[in-house]
């Protein structure tokens, strides 16, 4: 894969790590920067070696401090769809990727930087990070699906009032909303986002999926779609040779060894 010039992106082990890296702009997501995140998660998708994602920022003072501004300043309200499209979609892949994706939120995740951490399967803050949708400050409004994933995470009302308020929060009050998972020492924050996702990467790999699929899905459709949607996702496991193995292990009291099968 060749090199990138917004993001860094290593694979060790079964986990890949994407950090973006545009330090002019914290971080700021033009679209070359999507584009890229796009390619590297098409990658870790595709790669069987990889079985969780950890997205960060670098510097230490971002996670990512939303799109890029210069770039929505000077867009037509064409262009300005075509942007939006391409960040939904970029975000839609983080999120039905089929491989657990941790945000490491390690500074501001503002506009689209909280929407790329919403974007994530869970999110871990280090304490000095914020969070928050100016959209509105600047004449527009959350465009990479900060309306809609951000009243399914925290619930309408204080979804409402981050959006129209404009007003960051920091990180235990993310925490508090259930807008975050875990609020955590700076210097830990990658080590809690690798030991979380180890947990949950020991754990039968299709069977994670599925029930990632359920809860999205889930999410999206009335309960009785969901439950339904749940019922063929278990009877899907049910034929798996990780179930076998998973069950046999437990009687046999000792450590599975899933295939992913
Ligand atoms: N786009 C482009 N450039 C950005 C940027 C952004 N979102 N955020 C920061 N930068 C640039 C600044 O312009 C500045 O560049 P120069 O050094 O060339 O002047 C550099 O990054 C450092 O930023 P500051 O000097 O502003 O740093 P600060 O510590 O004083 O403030 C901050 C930090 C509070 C995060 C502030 O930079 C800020 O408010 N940034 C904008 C946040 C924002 O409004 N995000 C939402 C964008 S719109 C969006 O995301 C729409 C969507 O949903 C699709």
């Amino acid at each position: 894969m060749p090199d990138f010039e917004n993001l860094s992106y290593r694979k060790s082990g079964a986990i890949a790590t994407l950090t973006i890296d545009r330090p002019k702009a914290l971080n700021a997501l033009n679209q070359a920067t999507l584009a890229e995140i796009q390619r590297a998660m098409q990658d870790a998708a595709s790669d069987p070696s990889v079985h969780g994602v950890i997205v960060t920022g670098a510097g230490g003072k971002a996670f990512v401090a939303g799109a890029d501004i210069t770039e929505i300043a000077s867009a037509s309200p064409q262009e300005a769809q075509a942007f939006t499209r391409h960040g939904q979609a970029v975000f839609d892949l983080v999120e039905t990727l089929g491989k657990p994706v941790i945000a490491a939120v390690n500074g501001y995740a503002l506009g689209g930087g909280c929407e790329l951490a919403m974007a994530c399967t869970l999110r871990i803050a280090a304490e000095n990070a914020s969070f928050g949708q100016p959209e509105v400050k600047l004449g527009v409004m959350p465009g990479f699906g900060g309306t809609q994933r951000l009243p399914r995470l925290v619930g309408k009302g204080p979804a409402m009032q981050i959006i129209l308020t404009a007003e960051n929060i920091d990180a235990r009050e993310a925490h508090r909303i259930g807008l975050v998972n875990e609020v955590v020492e700076p210097a830990r924050l990658m080590t809690r986002a690798e030991e979380i996702l180890l947990r949950i990467i020991a754990n039968a790999p299709l069977a994670v999926r599925l029930a990632m699929e359920a809860v999205n899905h889930g999410l999206d459709a009335g309960q009785a779609q969901g439950l339904a949607l749940e019922s063929v996702s278990f009877a899907l496991c049910a034929g798996t040779e990780d179930k076998r193995e998973g069950t046999t292990a437990f009687l046999e009291r000792r450590p599975p060894r899933f295939s992913g099968r």
